[in-house]
């Protein structure tokens, strides 16, 4: 499997706006911090917290662009809404797994995720960090230059 990268952030991500890449880079922290408790070994025991952490960064964050969104007819809002939720699925798929994994390992009808949770966890990162990247390059951009002339 190729390793993955961390995600770095760069200044061409700024979006103009102090408060969203303050929470994008909280977001990129996190990650980071997943792919550090999986290199770790860490990953089973710490899988809840770091998964409420992104959460609570992600929220917070995916509610401030929509209402930004919405409020000055943002002409793309129904794709950054479900880009918005591939992302939350994502996570929130990883915590579910691991908890079906801790609580019922024979529930789950993947073996892969059952006997690999480490190279599970990596895939999922992966998806996470690629989604990240591509959302900050494509329809974050579109936002962030569409309310650049209305802020
Ligand atoms: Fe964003």
């Amino acid at each position: 499997m190729e390793p993955i990268g961390l995600v770095e952030w760069h200044s061409d991500y700024e979006s103009g706006i102090a408060e969203i890449d303050e929470q994008h880079k909280h977001i990129i922290e996190t990650l980071n911090k997943l792919y550090y408790a999986v290199q770790d070994n860490r990953i089973e025991q710490e899988v809840n917290t770091l998964i409420e952490e992104l959460d609570f960064y992600t929220s917070a964050h995916f509610a401030l662009e929509e209402g930004y969104a919405r409020k000055y007819g943002f002409p793309e809002f129904d794709e950054l809404k479900k880009s918005h939720n591939f992302f939350r699925n994502t996570y929130l798929e990883m915590r579910s797994h691991y908890h079906y994994r801790q609580v019922n390992p024979e529930s789950l009808n993947s073996l892969y995720i059952r006997d690999y949770p480490g190279q599970y966890a990596l895939q999922l990162l992966s998806v996470m960090n690629g989604w990240f990247v591509f959302h900050i390059n494509t329809i974050d951009r579109a936002l962030f230059s569409f309310l650049r002339d209305r802020l």
